[in-house]
């Protein structure tokens, strides 16, 4: 299955780093939502399901986890562990998120609104419904 990330542009000079995320510009849609994940325990694993419409970018901005992305036919895991990368998932894509280390912190930028109507979380609808 086709993964798409998305190489930030680091301004960075002799005082350290930054990166500038904008919608429409280098974040391709309009960011409606801004969320993020942090001090996740050990073993815990979290995601279980996926969007009807939502379009998201995960960016870890700090350490690390992996993503597990099924698109109904394939799955891939995918490690993040760079503040400059992001991770663009579309809708009708089931996710999971594990192995996060003590000082990850998951940023998910989102196009539209927190909507529990839009999620999909049992597999076997997920399944049905991407066919
Ligand atoms: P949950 O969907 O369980 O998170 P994940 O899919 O990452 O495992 O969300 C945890 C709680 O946070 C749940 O009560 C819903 C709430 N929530 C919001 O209120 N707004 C949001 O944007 C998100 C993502 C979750």
């Amino acid at each position: 299955m086709q993964i798409q990330i998305i190489d930030f542009e680091i301004k960075g000079d002799e005082r350290g780093s930054l990166v500038a995320l904008e919608g429409n510009k280098n974040i391709p849609f309009d960011i409606k939502r801004v969320y993020y994940i942090f001090a996740t325990q050990k073993a815990v694993r979290r995601g279980f399901h996926a969007h009807k419409n939502l379009k998201q970018i995960l960016i870890c901005v700090s350490g690390s986890c992996k993503i597990l992305l099924d698109d109904g036919k394939e799955n891939t895991e995918i490690l993040l562990n760079k503040p400059n990368q992001g991770l663009l998932i579309k809708s009708m894509i089931w996710r999971e998120m594990f192995d996060f280390s003590p000082d990850c912190v998951l940023m998910v930028l989102a196009d539209g609104y927190y909507d529990e109507q839009d999620y999909i979380r049992n597999y076997q609808e997920f399944l049905r419904l991407v066919k």
